[in-house]
């Protein structure tokens, strides 16, 4: 087809055009399938409920890697390289948790002979390898020394093992799996759309979850339980929930952890969080804080908009999870890029089992042809 153009150039006729990539199917999956509408989330078909009830995080990672599911798949943290330590000892004790674990595993890819297709051994080495890392990074800025892997430990307790130095007790590390569960995989967002862009390349997996890193960074994507904690510390107790609710909707102000673009109902992940944390033997206070905002919170955005459902998404009940672990709240969003390491890793290995080089057209509205000024 030619437009006018210098003789015998072949243009392309006019292609769809979608700002955002929104609403092209780009890729096709099986481990993960997200319904807004009924607020179901399965990964490989299960329900993710099912999976925080029976499972664990070592049990779903192995189940999104290979499609098998066995409740009891162990996998205990893994050490640091030596090349990762003297990288995280060089980080100023002010760098954000999020640079120094993408750091860390940039290093650690460049100690590991990652060939070409990857693996799901590859997949399990850099799962249990960034726990130790982000822990060592938080403990090295407080100015204590890293602490080696329990390899009796799975890997949500040994993460808070090594962190903390000391065991977490059975009740708290069982939450914070609960949290790295949902956290897994969640389709084709924009860090795994950047992981499987890179592996399409025939990259590396160390270079695909580090590019995955860096788009999880942004603020649009990396979410926002931290603000959460913020709004809750306001709060303060369940008596005035009611009118700290009202007056900060009445400043135009959103409910942080609240509303969905994608789920219209429930988010399953909050749902099966909350159960999680209310199975907790010794309820700790934030949560009983947290259960009576939340209440008055779906009540008085029904009353304010009766036409859209605006219902408690995952990041309500994160936040009190990762803060009731005792994490600060600098290290919640590394620390879903921990959860998120399984999901990333499952699509590295689907994009490279049917690879095709990803590579979309732009729509050029530059100037047209025309010679350099004199
Ligand atoms: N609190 C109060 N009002 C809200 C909230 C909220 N949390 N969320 C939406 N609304 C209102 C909006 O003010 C808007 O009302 P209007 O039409 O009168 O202006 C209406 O509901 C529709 O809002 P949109 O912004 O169009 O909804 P959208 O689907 O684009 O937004 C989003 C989804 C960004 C999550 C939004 O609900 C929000 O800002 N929530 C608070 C922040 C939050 O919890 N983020 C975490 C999301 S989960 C995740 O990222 C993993």
């Amino acid at each position: 087809m030619t437009d006018g153009s210098p003789a015998g150039t072949i243009v392309a006729g006019p292609k769809p055009y979608s700002p955002g990539l929104e609403g092209v199917v780009a890729a096709e999956t099986a481990l993960s399938l997200v319904d807004g509408e009924r607020g179901v989330l399965l990964y490989r078909g299960y329900r993710i409920g099912d999976l925080v009830d029976h499972g664990t995080y070592p049990a779903v990672a192995n189940l999104l890697w290979t499609g098998d599911w066995d409740a009891g798949h162990h996998l205990p943290t893994a050490l640091v390289p030596e090349a990762v330590l003297v990288a995280l000892r060089g980080l100023p004790t002010t760098a954000k948790p999020m640079d120094a674990l993408r750091t860390a595993i940039s290093v650690w890819g460049a100690t590991q002979t990652l060939e070409w297709p990857p693996t799901a051994e590859q997949a399990r080495a850099l799962t249990a390898f960034s726990p130790s890392a982000l822990a060592a990074f938080a403990r090295l800025r407080r100015g204590e020394d890293p602490i080696e892997p329990d390899l009796g430990l799975d890997l949500v307790p040994g993460f808070l093992y090594q962190l903390n130095g000391e065991r977490a007790d059975p009740a708290t590390a069982r939450v914070l799996d609960a949290y790295f569960i949902v956290g897994a995989e969640h389709g084709l967002n924009a860090s795994t759309f950047a992981a499987r862009v890179i592996t399409s390349t025939r990259s590396d997996i160390a270079s695909a979850v580090t590019g995955a890193i860096g788009a999880m960074k942004g603020p649009l994507h990396g979410g926002a339980p931290a603000e959460v904690v913020e709004q809750l510390h306001q709060v303060g107790s369940p008596e005035h929930a009611e009118q700290w609710v009202r007056e900060t909707l009445d400043r135009g102000e959103r409910l942080m952890g609240f509303g969905h673009r994608v789920y219209r109902a429930y988010d399953p992940r909050a749902a099966a969080l909350r159960r999680v944390a209310e199975s907790m033997e010794h309820k700790p206070d934030w949560l009983e804080l947290a259960i009576a905002v939340e209440d008055v919170a779906l009540r008085v955005l029904a009353e304010r908009h009766p036409e859209r459902a605006l219902k408690t998404n995952v990041e309500y009940y994160a936040a009190p999870v990762l803060m009731g672990v005792g994490l600060t709240p600098d290290l919640f969003a590394a620390t879903f890029a921990l959860a998120r390491n399984a999901g990333w890793t499952a699509h590295v290995l689907e994009q490279s089992a049917a690879n095709r080089l990803i590579r979309p057209d732009a729509r050029y509205i530059g100037p047209s042809e025309r010679d350099l000024p004199e």
